[in-house]
C-alpha cells in the first residue's frame, strides 16, 4: 500500500514547534543561482519534495549543489550548460517556470515545458511571458515548450493584468540583468517577493520597492555571489496554529515572522481562538468550539489561498454558518468532498463555499489532490472521533517539512505508514 498518515484525532495539542523555512521563497532562490557564475549558498533550505524537484531541475541546468556541513546549500552555475527546462520535471512542479526569466537572462536563451493544467486551475504562465516579450525576448511556443530568446533584456514599463507571485519574481530576477531601468507595476507584495529582493541585492541587483505593489529594477551587467537566508514558512506556521485552534490545544508556534501572518491570525482570533504575539513566537489557545467567520482569499496582506483549506478545515466545527470566498484559483475546493466524508457540512456554488458548522468529524480514508488539501484533510483528522486514513501524502510532502514529526511533538497520535 503507498504511503499514508494514520491519525488517532481527538487529543488537544499543546507545546512548542518550530517552523522551517518557507518554500516559495526557497523556489525563486535556488533558481536565482542561475544569474550569475559564482555560488550561491542558503543558509536553510527546507527538506521538501518541491525542493528536491527543483534542485534536480537546476542540476540538469549545468548546477553544481552541495550541502555543506553546516546545513547550508551551495549552488553554482559556473556556465549554463543546457537551457531546456524538460517537461517532466516541470509537470511536477509549476513553479519550475522560475528558471525561465533568469535563463534568459543569463544565457540569452531559455526553452522551458508549459506547465499545463493542474488540479487547482489552468493556471496559465501568460503574464510571465508577456513581461518577458516586453523585456525584449522573442517568445515562441512549439511543441509545448517555450522559447524565449534575447541578447540582452532591455528594461521596460511592465504592468501584470494580475497579481502574480511567480510572475513577479521571474521578472524581477531577468530585470535584474537587464539594460536599464524596469518598473513592475500591480507587483505581488507578497513577503516571498521581499525575500527574494533581498537575495538579489546581495548579489548586487538594484530593486527598490519590493514588497509594495511598484518595484523599480535598474538593471546590471552581472550578479556575484551571496549568501541569504530564507524567510520561515507562514503557511506552514498557520497550519500549525490552526491544528492547536481545530484541537482545543495551546501551541505556540517559534521562529515566525508574525507580521507575514496578520491576516490569518486576524481570522483565528474571530474564530475564538486566544493568540498572543511575542517577538518571532506565536501561541494559539484553541477555543471550546470555533465561532463561524467568512473569509475572502486575496493577494497578500489578504486571507492567503494557501490557507483557505485548512480554516475550512476548523470552521467546520464552527458554532454557525461560515462563508468562504475563493478569489485566486477556480477549482480550489477538493477538500470539500473529503471533508464531507468526515461529517462536514459543505456546499460549493462556484467560488463560494457555505460551510455550516458541525459538533465534530468522525474518522475516515480519505486523499486529497493538492498540497494544502492535504494538510486541511489531518487537521480534520487530528480533530476527529476515531481514525481517520489521508492517503497521497506525497502531495503533503511536496511542501511540510515532516509535518507529522512535527504534529506528533505537539502531542499528536499521528504515524506514517509505509
Ligand atoms: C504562488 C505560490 C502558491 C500560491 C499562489 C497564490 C509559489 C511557488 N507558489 O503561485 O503557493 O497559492 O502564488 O498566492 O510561490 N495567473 C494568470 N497568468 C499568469 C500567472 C498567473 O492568469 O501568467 C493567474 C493564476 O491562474 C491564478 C492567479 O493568477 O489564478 C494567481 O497566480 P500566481 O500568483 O501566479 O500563483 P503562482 O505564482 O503560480
Amino acid at each position: 500500500m503507498p504511503t499514508h498518515l494514520v491519525i488517532e484525532g481527538g487529543v488537544p495539542l499543546g507545546g512548542e514547534v518550530a517552523v522551517s523555512a518557507a518554500k516559495n521563497a526557497a523556489l525563486p532562490a535556488l533558481a536565482a543561482a542561475l544569474l550569475t557564475a559564482e555560488p550561491v549558498t542558503l543558509d536553510n533550505v527546507p527538506l521538501l519534495a518541491d525542493v528536491t524537484t527543483i534542485r534536480a531541475l537546476l542540476a540538469r541546468l549545468g548546477a553544481e549543489l552541495a550541502d555543506e556541513s553546516d546545513g547550508s546549500t551551495r549552488v553554482r552555475v559556473a556556465s549554463v550548460a543546457s537551457p531546456e527546462a524538460p517537461y517532466e520535471l516541470v509537470s511536477t512542479m509549476r513553479a519550475s517556470v522560475l528558471v525561465l526569466g533568469p535563463l534568459v537572462a543569463r544565457a540569452g536563451v531559455a526553452r522551458v515545458a508549459l506547465p499545463g493544467g493542474c488540479a487547482i486551475g489552468p493556471r496559465p504562465v501568460d503574464q510571465h511571458l508577456k513581461g518577458l516579450q516586453k523585456l525584449g525576448a522573442d517568445i515562441t511556443i512549439t511543441n509545448g515548450y517555450v522559447e524565449a530568446r534575447a541578447s540582452r533584456l532591455k528594461g521596460a514599463r511592465i504592468t501584470t493584468d494580475l497579481v502574480t507571485v511567480t510572475g513577479t519574481e521571474n521578472l524581477m530576477m531577468a530585470a535584474a540583468l537587464a539594460e536599464g531601468t524596469t518598473v513592475l507595476e500591480n507587483a505581488a507584495r507578497e513577503p516571498e517577493v521581499g525575500d527574494l529582493a533581498r537575495l538579489l541585492i546581495a548579489m548586487g541587483a538594484r530593486i527598490e520597492g519590493a514588497g509594495t505593489e511598484r518595484i523599480e529594477i535598474e538593471g546590471v551587467p552581472e550578479l556575484s555571489g551571496a549568501r541569504h537566508r530564507i524567510i520561515p514558512d507562514r503557511i506552514e506556521a498557520g497550519t500549525l496554529l490552526v491544528a492547536g485552534a481545530i484541537t482545543g490545544g495551546d501551541v505556540t508556534v517559534v521562529g515566525v515572522s508574525p507580521r507575514d501572518l496578520t491576516a490569518t491570525l486576524a481570522k483565528l482570533e474571530e474564530c475564538g481562538a486566544g493568540i498572543t504575539v511575542e517577538g518571532d513566537r506565536v501561541r494559539c489557545q484553541g477555543p471550546a468550539r470555533p465561532q463561524p467567520a467568512d473569509v475572502i482569499t486575496s493577494p497578500f496582506p489578504g486571507f492567503p489561498t494557501d490557507m483557505q483549506a485548512q480554516i475550512m478545515a476548523l470552521l467546520g466545527l464552527a458554532d454557525g454558518v461560515s462563508k468562504i470566498t475563493e478569489t485566486i484559483f477556480e477549482n480550489r475546493f477538493m477538500h470539500v468532498a473529503e471533508l464531507c466524508r468526515m461529517g462536514a457540512r459543505i456546499e460549493t456554488d462556484g467560488s463560494t463555499a457555505v460551510v455550516r458548522g458541525v459538533p465534530s468529524y468522525q474518522g475516515a480514508q480519505v486523499m486529497a489532490t493538492d498540497l494544502r488539501a492535504s494538510a486541511s484533510l489531518v487537521l480534520a483528522g487530528l480533530a476527529a472521533r476515531g481514525t481517520t486514513e489521508v492517503a497521497r501524502v506525497y502531495h503533503l510532502d511536496r511542501g511540510y517539512e515532516r509535518l507529522e514529526t512535527k504534529l506528533q511533538r505537539l502531542g499528536a497520535r499521528i504515524t506514517r505508514v509505509a
